[in-house]
């Protein structure tokens, strides 16, 4: 029932309009289709999204060459038998030669026909009886860094509605990214004020008035809407991080000054969640942070642990953050973002399932983020590529609800 009878690959585009690949499988009684994002901040510790010589063309013709004559007439439920031959057809630690990108559209995809087969909605599929609360959506207001030239330098101001279900959130968000467009307009008349790679506004502002009106919008809404609206960051230190300093267009600061710098705009601002505060490398900047703060705030590692299970346990060991961003395409496949998850879950870390900056219409994240028991879902506020995920919650949580 769950035998693999055909699979094709295909090139399609991306929000930014950049290639990526599609994958479609079909067993004789499902179908299961599945688009990979790419991220354009990248953690230098990810898989290769395509390989480096020939890009989305090298992984189709992979996908034609080596994937497609051995995955014919495979189990699409055995999951793990199907990752470890993608691993092994690669025969690289990073998917260098067929691309993480490729294999986790064919992994997720899999994962898909299988749950079909069984006429089952793939959180079912994947998370079974305990699969039943949604994670938060948890999106990008003020964007700035690589997503947005011209903006703010730390990327992203986020915020999260703490409501009862995910419609009353998912609106709770979009109010707020509303109310943000509209102070905006109030305080930089004339200026034109854009959007960013994943929906956010793009202004020309200090990161200190940026943290101040982002404070204000989410006040606005909490008291609009009658539950809390609580704001976020996405620093992607990384980014500025240079010559053992962090970089701000005005100032730079020493790992120590930045882990005070970082720990006083939790507690002036009351930030709920903090993504990337630090250089992805910087595993002791980060257990001093947590250490300081991280009983009132979520620490949440991105680039610092890219999905990883061995740069998860050296945080764990450490007491590097206290939760994880978890990206599918950042290590390539459904069992080793499973377990990931799990080592996160089984040492209290919470799990953030994510979009990448560059996306599609696919809506899996939404079915993975409730699976997996995620506290929130980090998908954007509006534009296509982010609705079709958060819009899929909508429908997750009606079917949930029964
Ligand atoms: P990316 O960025 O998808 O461009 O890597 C998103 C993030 O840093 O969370
Ligand atoms: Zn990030």
């Amino acid at each position: 029932m769950t035998l693999i009878e055909s699979a094709l690959a295909r090139k399609i585009l991306d929000s930014r309009g950049n290639p990526t690949v599609e994958i479609e499988i079909l067993t004789d009684s499902g179908y299961g289709t599945a688009a990979a994002p790419s991220g354009a901040s990248t953690g230098e510790h990810e898989v290769q999204s395509f390989p480096k010589d020939g890009g989305v063309d090298a992984s189709l013709k992979a996908f034609g060459d080596e994937v497609l004559p051995q995955i014919l007439g495979m189990d699409a439920a055995e999951q793990r038998n199907l990752d470890n031959m993608l691993h092994q057809i690669d025969g690289t630690p990073n998917f260098g030669n067929i691309g993480g990108n490729l294999a986790v559209a064919i992994s997720l995809a899999a994962a898909k026909a299988a749950a079909s087969s069984y006429g089952m909605p793939l959180y079912q599929y994947i998370g079974g009886a305990l699969a039943s609360s949604f994670p938060r959506p948890l999106g990008n207001v003020i964007g700035g860094g690589r997503h947005a030239i011209g903006g703010t330098d730390i990327q992203e101001f986020l915020v999260i509605s703490m409501a009862g279900n995910a419609t009353k959130c998912v609106f709770g968000n979009a109010r707020t990214h509303k109310i943000v467009g509209q102070m905006l307009k109030e305080k930089l008349p004339g200026h034109a004020i854009g959007k960013g790679d994943e929906g956010a506004w793009v202004a020309p502002l200090s990161n200190e008035d940026a943290l101040a009106l982002h404070r204000e919008a989410c006040d606005r809404a909490s008291s609009e809407l009658g539950f809390k609206v609580l704001p976020c960051l996405d620093m992607a230190a990384s980014e500025y991080f240079h010559d053992g300093k962090y970089h701000y267009k005005d100032k730079s600061f020493t790992p120590e000054e930045h882990v005070d710098f970082v720990a006083g705009i939790i507690e002036e601002y009351e930030l709920h969640s903090v993504e990337d505060p630090m250089d992805e490398n910087d595993y002791l900047s980060y257990v001093a942070l947590t250490q300081a703060v991280g009983d009132k705030c979520m620490i949440v590692g991105d680039d610092l642990f890219v999905t990883n299970k061995e740069r998860l346990a050296k945080g764990i060991k450490m007491g590097a953050a206290n939760s994880i961003l978890i990206k599918p395409n950042q290590i390539g496949t459904l069992t080793d973002t499973f377990e990931t998850v799990e080592l996160a879950k089984k040492n209290g870390y919470s799990t953030v399932i994510s979009h990448r900056s560059g996306e599609t219409t696919d809506d899996t994240i939404a079915h993975l983020g409730v699976a997996f028991g995620s506290y929130a879902i980090k998908t954007g506020v509006v534009g296509g590529e982010r609705t079709a995920k958060l819009n899929e919650l909508i429908r997750i949580q009606e079917d949930l609800e029964g």
